[in-house]
């Protein structure tokens, strides 16, 4: 089977690590004139002019990046199967839709409205944070990624509302109450052409500035009832879109446990690397097992496992690969302030041992923030124990299937 990648970034370049196992050739199209999956054939696209020889290359398309013409997506669908499909992929590109879809479904989100001009944006700031007493985050309808086009307004001040407007308006912007949740936490699923699903067990999830740091996964102190609930959501956005391939849904946790869905991503993503060895089959795995029509595997988690980002710049590797049970995954790519280069994933028996390796591995990554993890609350004499408790429930069983 030869699969035709739109986008030839990171994800598109593990895509294939995983897939030649498979017996699976690659050919990424590139639009950007940086292509960096550097594996497989890239057919170079600058002019939009190289379609064609792009798709008599391949069997089947996807996509490892969602700002995609969504046109020239219903285009090639006339010419080979693409999944996920480009309802999917026009739906998860626009939040507002996305939003939309969200409460069609009855899955709770955060309030929020929709702005298309100064006034209309100044109005939506003065209702949420009157109505809610909370800050509200502005963002792009559109083309948003590891938080930028967002800003955070804590009042409805003119001036205030007037920069934003400048520096990320002239366009619709959704604007939401700021939700104060107790962790970020997501789930991923992946659902095959005979709509088998599969889900992995979720993720609890670190951002700083918008991007994703630390990923730890199953959630340590995760409650069934709690999985189930975000199984649902993402079952319900599944089958309303006939998805084929890997979802995954952001959701906010609160303190009374409640879900409220964030945003999702019609791909593979930064919060299931861990996936890579820390489950049975891997996300990038599944994704081509679903794209290929072949049966999907085990999605239940084999360790506890903390996926790390490398940001900016990677320091000693090799003094990273002596520790234990470190998988490195270096995408290739140049240092520069703020790029994503690489992530690690450490893998441990059990949860205080896990940390201890991520406390080691942070100290040897030059620009890594602080980890904080939503239960690491205890008293150092309680941690341990608590710790172990969290790693010795279901979590590792949990990843489930549905037919
Ligand atoms: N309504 C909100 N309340 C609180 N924090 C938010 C809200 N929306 C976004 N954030 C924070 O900003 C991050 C990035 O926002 P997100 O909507 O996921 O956009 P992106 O497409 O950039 O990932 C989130 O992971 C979360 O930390
Ligand atoms: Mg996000």
């Amino acid at each position: 089977m030869r699969v035709g990648i739109l986008g030839a970034g990171q994800l598109g370049q593990m895509l294939a690590l995983a897939g030649y196992p498979l017996g699976q050739r690659f050919v990424f199209l590139d639009t950007s004139g940086s292509p960096s999956a550097d594996i497989g054939t890239t057919q170079i696209d600058l002019d939009n002019q190289h379609l064609a020889e792009f798709l008599a290359q391949v069997d089947v398309v996807s996509f490892e990046f969602e700002h995609l013409p969504v046109d020239r997506v219903r285009d090639i669908e006339k010419h080979k199967p693409v999944y996920p499909s480009s309802r999917a992929l026009e739906v998860c590109q626009n939040r507002g839709l996305e939003k939309a879809l969200f409460t069609r479904l009855q899955i709770p989100t955060p309030e929020y409205q929709l702005v298309d001009s100064l006034e209309t944006l100044q109005q939506a700031v003065s209702q949420l944070i009157t109505k809610h007493a909370k800050p509200v985050v502005v963002k792009t309808v559109t083309e948003g990624y590891d938080g930028k086009g967002q800003a955070v307004l804590r009042t409805a001040d003119a001036a205030e509302v007037a920069a934003v407007w400048q520096r990320i308006g002239g366009r619709e912007l959704i604007v939401e109450a700021f939700i104060e949740f107790v962790r970020e936490v997501s789930i991923i699923a992946v659902r095959g052409q005979n709509g088998e699903v599969r889900f992995y067990p979720m993720a609890e999830n670190h951002h700083v500035d918008g991007i994703l740091r630390y990923s730890l996964a199953p959630l340590p102190d995760l409650d069934a009832a709690i999985q189930q609930q975000a199984e649902s959501y993402i079952q319900a956005l599944l089958k309303e879109l006939d998805y084929v391939g890997v979802l995954t849904l952001e959701l906010f946790q609160q303190a009374d446990g409640r879900l409220l869905a964030n945003e999702m991503a019609p791909r593979v993503h930064n919060s299931g690397h861990w996936t890579q060895n820390g489950a049975v089959t891997s996300q990038f795995e599944n994704h081509l097992r679903a794209v290929a029509g072949l049966p999907l595997g085990s999605t239940a988690a084999r360790f506890p496992t903390c996926m790390i980002n490398i940001i900016g710049r990677c320091g000693d590797t090799r003094q990273l690969l002596q520790e234990d049970s470190v998988h490195l995954h270096l995408y290739g790519k140049e240092e520069r302030a703020g790029r994503k280069l690489g992530h690690l994933n450490l893998v441990a028996d059990d949860l205080p041992s896990l940390l201890d390796k991520v406390q080691r591995a942070v100290a040897l990554l030059p620009d890594a923030p602080e980890p904080h993890f939503s239960f690491a609350v205890y008293s150092k004499a309680d941690r341990r124990e608590l710790l172990m408790e969290c790693t010795n429930t279901h979590s590792l069983q949990s990843g489930s299937a549905l037919g």
